[in-house]
């Protein structure tokens, strides 16, 4: 990457950062030649800034985690529009904890239970449950392995489903800086997914709204393998793709 391809207003933001670091309005400019620097290495911006807003929260994000996208801002609209003052709560692959905590933002009363398989993901959604003052249960489980309750009245899950073999071709911001981890999905990109949904079916977690996000061109399979599921529904991203699942047991 060289200069002229980063746009104005993430200099603009390179800029802020580098007086935020200073705690100066002018003399912020070796501190901004070396974010400018990481930049230019291609290292994604959020990481640089070090931490995002997700929703109406402020998000920590570095490299122990998943940079939350828009779309996953997007899924929580779909889990308020349809969900009814849930009183259990369980996030699964929370990474830095954004959509259990927002959940616990928008319903204060409701326990919130996340996990993760990485314990690096989990230090840093605790941090952010300390800075955003917001109390969930973090714990670290292979998807439901270690998950005791089935009490469950939304289950949430943005799981890894890029397929092995395409990991490869993704741009080097994502595959050199964000974790294999949260990125990963095995084979056909659907490991994850399928195994969280067997596993929800063999602990019988019943009266649950399960909603995922999806990549679109694992949609149909998804909605097939939840066919015997009460109720199954598809929705749309901003962009018009097919990108979540809400499906009732
Ligand atoms: C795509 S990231 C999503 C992170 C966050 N939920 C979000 O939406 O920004 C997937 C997360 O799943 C976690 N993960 C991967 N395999 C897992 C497993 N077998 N059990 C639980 N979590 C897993 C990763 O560590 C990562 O934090």
């Amino acid at each position: 990457m060289n200069i002229r391809q980063i746009p104005e207003h993430e200099l603009a933001r390179l800029r802020e950062k580098a007086k935020e670091i200073t705690g100066s309005q002018s003399d912020y400019h070796s501190s901004y030649t070396e974010l400018l620097s990481r930049r230019l290495n291609g290292e994604p911006l959020q990481y640089i800034e070090e931490y995002i807003p997700f929703y109406s929260i402020q998000i920590n994000v570095d490299q122990r985690c998943l940079i939350p996208r828009p779309e996953t801002e997007y899924l929580i609209e779909f889990i308020k529009n349809n969900s009814d003052n849930p009183k259990k709560i369980l996030d699964v692959g929370t990474g830095t904890g954004c959509i259990a905590l927002m959940l616990k933002k928008l319903y204060p009363e409701s326990t919130v239970d996340a996990c993760d398989i990485s314990l690096e993901a989990l230090d840093l959604a605790k941090e952010n449950a300390e800075i955003n003052n917001l109390e969930i249960n973090l714990f670290q489980s292979d998807l439901l392995s270690d998950v005791e309750e089935v009490d469950y009245d939304i289950i949430v899950a943005n799981l890894p489903y890029i397929p092995t073999e395409t990991l490869s071709s993704l741009e080097s911001e994502v595959v050199d800086y964000e974790p294999l981890l949260a990125l990963d999905g095995g084979i056909d990109g659907l490991l994850y997914i399928n195994r969280l949904i067997k596993e929800i079916e063999e602990k019988d977690i019943r009266n649950l709204t399960l909603f995922l996000e999806v990549d679109t061109s694992h949609a149909t399979t998804i909605l097939n393998n939840l066919s015997h599921w009460k109720q199954v529904q598809l929705e749309r991203d901003l962009v018009e793709r097919d990108r979540y699942i809400i499906a009732k047991r």
